[in-house]
């Protein structure tokens, strides 16, 4: 089997990629990649020796190559994670993420369509369902309609209507799972629980938009990567899957939550201004896929603890992204 990867260097994309690697040893791996901001390759060091891990730095929406490269590898799965991931920055600027999660999508989505493909799994999200309100017993199900309220979300939820589209009007077998917010390995220091986390050890105050009580669903990258296994053999062609583990917080309960485990003092909260648009509360109705056979393995209390731990003993590959670009990012977006 030829399995294409998209954004196996960033954060769910890297963590699925070793999944893979290390669960599939008969299986070629392709990890597509264009490397922006978000992708680095060194967090793979483990396998990129293995003979089934290979390489390909490429813009997904290069059409010509992507045609090229899959008439020459004749990829059975595609996987596709290559995405711009950041709310904030498509609220900053949202140029890129039409043309990377949309545009980059379509070009996909042909040439998969051209090489007959066995499975297009489409790696979605839970904000192209909008917001809901703070009634704990409404959640997201797959019937649920597509209000997307960011650029970013508008961007993923475009692509996803494409993918639906493919398979609508061509056949093609594909799937769309959307999950709500990961954490764990290898998170971009930009986001949320890796900021907390990284600022914290550094005693640097941590932002926390409006009054933090938005509240995010949060799973462990491994339970999202061992849901995609599932519906890439198992999914049932043309459905839409989401994924989620029933772990509400409210973004201030993340933040203290850190803060205590790290043994440091709440000061360290800073009250800012609001994120635009800010989405009030997103939880999964994960029914449908635990019903294809998944099931979590992660609580929150634990899941957090060994990433927190797993952030205290990686110290050099994150303090080397805060202090380059990223930096400069920082700055002008606080
Ligand atoms: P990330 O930003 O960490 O990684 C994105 C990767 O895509 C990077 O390696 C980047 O170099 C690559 N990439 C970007 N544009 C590209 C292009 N034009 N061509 C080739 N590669 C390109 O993102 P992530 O958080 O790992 O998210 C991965 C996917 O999962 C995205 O599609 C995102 O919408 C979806 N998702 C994320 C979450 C989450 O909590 N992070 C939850 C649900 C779904
Ligand atoms: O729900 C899935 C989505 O989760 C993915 O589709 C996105 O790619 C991913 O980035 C994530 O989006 P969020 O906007 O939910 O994640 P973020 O970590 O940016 O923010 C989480 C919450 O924390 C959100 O309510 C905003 C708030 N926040 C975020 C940052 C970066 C703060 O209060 N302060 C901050 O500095």
């Amino acid at each position: 089997m030829n399995v294409l990867i998209t954004g196996g260097a960033g954060f769910i994309g890297g963590n699925f990629v070793q999944y893979m690697v290390n669960n599939y040893p008969d299986y070629d791996i392709y990890n597509l990649d264009l490397l922006t901001y978000a992708g680095d390759l060194t967090k793979h060091k483990e396998i990129e020796d293995k003979e089934n891990y290979h390489f390909i730095k490429a813009d997904i929406a290069d059409r010509e190559n992507i045609l090229t490269l899959f008439k020459e590898k004749k990829f059975d799965y595609v996987v596709h994670f290559a995405a711009e991931s950041h709310v904030d920055r498509s609220i900053t600027d949202s140029e890129i993420f039409i043309r990377s999660n949309v545009l980059g999508t379509q070009v996909l989505l042909d040439a998969s369509k051209e090489i007959n493909v066995k499975k297009f799994v489409h790696i979605s999200t839970d904000e192209v369902y909008g917001e809901l309100d703070f009634d704990p017993s409404t959640f997201f199900t797959e019937e649920t309609p597509l209000q997307p309220n960011s650029p970013y979300s508008a961007s993923k939820a475009s692509s996803d209507l494409l993918v639906r589209a493919y398979h609508e009007t061509y056949g093609l077998p594909i799937n769309i799972t959307r999950c709500s917010n990961n954490y764990g390995p290898y998170h971009f220091p930009e986001k949320l629980i890796p900021l907390t986390i990284s600022r914290v050890l550094n005693d640097e105050k941590v932002p926390v938009y409006g009054d933090g009580k938005n509240i995010r669903d949060w799973l462990h990258v491994d339970d999202h990567c061992s849901a995609i296994d599932l519906v890439m053999h198992k999914g049932v062609d043309g459905e839409v899957y989401n994924v989620g583990g029933h772990n509400e917080k409210t973004n201030l309960e993340v933040v203290q939550t850190i803060i205590k485990t790290l043994d440091k003092s709440e000061d360290l909260i800073e009250f800012v201004k609001d994120r635009l648009g800010h989405d009030k509360r997103y939880a999964i109705n994960p029914t449908k896929l635990e019903n294809l056979g998944w099931q979590p393995k992660y609580d929150f209390d634990t899941g957090i603890e060994q990433t927190i731990q797993w952030y205290l003993d990686n110290k050099q590959w994150w303090e080397k992204i805060i202090d380059g670009e990223y930096r400069k990012y920082f700055e002008k977006h606080y």
